[in-house]
């Protein structure tokens, strides 16, 4: 058999935000021809994101995975900015209503739910059969219908021009000699008589068999659709043994190539450190450094020299976090020590990511521990331009809350700003509300994955607007104004007894704490 499905229509996405991403075609066809809305899809070398892109628009779920960071960072972003057409659900009232429309039946009177299982309205191709004509009872109520109409205006043509025409011998042009009353007459008999073949027909495609449309959803134009909530995960942090051909423990002390490659990430995060200094929220709180030179720590790998402003030199001691994974908390506890032991004034540690119980650990005696988190681009550092422009290193202050008692029980949460190290006097003062961009509640924190239960977004960007442009639409004021606040909805106490507040300012950097309730 001659194969008449091959797709030619799907060529490389031309537009592309990575350089191996796929064209959302052919992954939207085939999501269609296998899964149903509601489905789980699951593409586990995701790249740009595009399954989960268009899984989100069919209304699939999904969980994707990739190696890479780059593509996670794409991904997110893409799934984060998606705008999507709204598809009339089965489950609802407005699709019931639509449903009816199509099959010119009562619309159903089944209590809905919004269930996406129960898939969208579609649209269809009617497969129309001689049975199906015979057995409409319809066209025979539309027939009689037009009937009624059309009879008096064959009657009154055939009376000026003085024939006795059947509807049949009625021809479709008016002939020239005709009068402007019979002109008239017999135009306005075709009118009716297209219009009846129209509802005729419309009626025939209407109780035919048919066959759903899967990529056809009818659209209500007047909402606008962004993605569901979803969380991006990383792995724990991990630490890999090497075991050799009989199974023996390798000791990383002899695995000679491996320690310098260690030795050459933090070397060149060191000579990057020392160039770009530490961004904080303010530039004046730019912590530059006059030295930066190694020192033999177990876990400090350099000393770094800053001035502050009474012109007195102080030493910070500098602590690196892996190449992959997180630092947890023991690890800059055991830092924040060696750093009191030396005399060290402030610790620095930086480092890609921090688990959330680090958060809480500020100081350690009248050590303050810094927290700075580097920027991605560290890690294509061989080919990094020095530059020192870039922030690579910021340091993020944590967020500074009040909890409220609210009625009946609950809580709420004030956001003050986050505390900032202020380099010039070594104090940590809280910043306002202004340099926060939007702050999220996990409400009930599991200790493992933020889910945003809350969001609210703040700013002098006025956020409303940027938002209004994004999504193209008008925002309800009234709902927006619950969102454009500096303190949180009353909530229920945590089951689990933890709360965490993630804030993010206007350079997109992050930082989350952990609050026992
Ligand atoms: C061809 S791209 C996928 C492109 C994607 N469909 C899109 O539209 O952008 C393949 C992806 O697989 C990832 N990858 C390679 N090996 C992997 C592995 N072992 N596990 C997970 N992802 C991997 C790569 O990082 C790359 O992003």
């Amino acid at each position: 058999m001659r194969l008449t499905g091959s797709w030619d229509d799907t060529y490389a996405e031309l537009d592309r935000k990575y350089i191996v991403q796929t064209s959302a075609l052919p992954i939207e066809r085939c999501l269609q021809m296998t899964t149903d809305p509601g489905d789980l899809v699951l593409d586990p070398t995701c790249g740009s994101g595009t399954t989960a892109y268009v899984a989100e628009q069919w209304g699939r779920r999904w969980i994707t995975i990739d190696t890479s960071r780059v593509s996670l960072a794409l991904a997110r972003a893409r799934i984060m900015g998606a705008r999507y057409p709204y598809y009339l659900l089965a489950d609802s009232k407005d699709g019931q209503q639509k449903e009816a429309e199509i099959t010119r039946t009562a619309p159903s009177s089944k209590q809905t739910t919004n269930n996406i299982r129960y898939g969208f309205v579609y649209d269809r191709v009617p497969h129309i059969t001689l049975k199906s004509i015979a057995n409409n009872s319809e066209i025979d109520v539309i027939w009689d219908k037009y009937q009624l109409e059309l009879e008096p205006l064959r009657e009154a043509l055939n009376n000026e021009i003085k024939k006795s025409w059947n509807e049949w011998d009625i021809p479709r042009e008016a002939e020239e000699k005709w009068s402007d009353k019979a002109k008239e007459l017999h135009k306005k008999w075709w009118d009716k008589r297209i219009l009846r073949q129209k509802e005729a027909d419309a009626s025939i495609a209407a109780k035919a068999e048919f066959e759903y449309l899967y990529d056809k959803p009818y659209e209500d134009n007047k909402k606008v659709r962004v993605a569901g909530p979803f969380t991006v995960e990383s792995l724990s942090p991990h630490r890999a043994l090497t075991v050799g051909a009989d199974d023996e423990l390798i000791d990383p002390a002899n695995k000679k190539a491996e320690f310098e490659d260690e030795q050459d990430f933090v070397h060149i995060i060191l000579e990057n450190l020392k160039t770009a200094g530490v961004q904080q929220a303010h530039k004046e709180d730019k912590i530059n450094f006059i030295s930066l030179t190694p020192w033999p720590g177990d876990l400090v790998c350099a000393e770094a020299k800053y001035i502050d402003e009474k012109d007195s030199e102080k030493r910070a001691a500098i602590f690196i976090g892996p190449e992959f994974g997180t630092v947890s908390r023991p690890d800059l506890v055991s830092a924040a020590r060696e750093a009191a032991d030396a005399a060290f004034d402030v610790l620095i540690a930086c480092a890609f990511n921090y688990d959330a119980h680090s958060t809480e650990f500020e100081k350690l005696g009248r050590v303050p521990v810094l927290k700075a988190r580097m920027n991605a681009d560290l890690h294509m550092a061989d080919d990094l331009k020095n530059t020192g422009k870039g922030n690579l290193f910021v340091i993020f202050g944590e967020p500074d809350i009040d909890l409220l008692n609210a009625e009946n029980g609950q809580i709420q949460v004030k956001i003050n700003g986050v505390d900032v190290f202020h380099p010039n006097t070594g104090e940590v003062l809280s910043d306002g509300a202004e340099g926060i961009a939007c702050w999220f509640i996990d409400t009930d924190y599991n200790e493992e994955s933020f889910f945003v239960r809350h969001a609210y977004f703040l700013g002098a960007n006025d956020p409303y607007k940027s938002l209004k442009t994004t999504l193209k639409a008008e925002i309800n004021q009234e709902a927006w104004d619950t969102l454009n606040s500096d303190i949180s909805r009353p909530f229920d106490k945590p089951k689990n007894g933890r709360i965490a507040v993630k804030v993010i300012n206007h350079l997109g950097d992050e930082v989350m704490k952990v609050y026992r309730v």
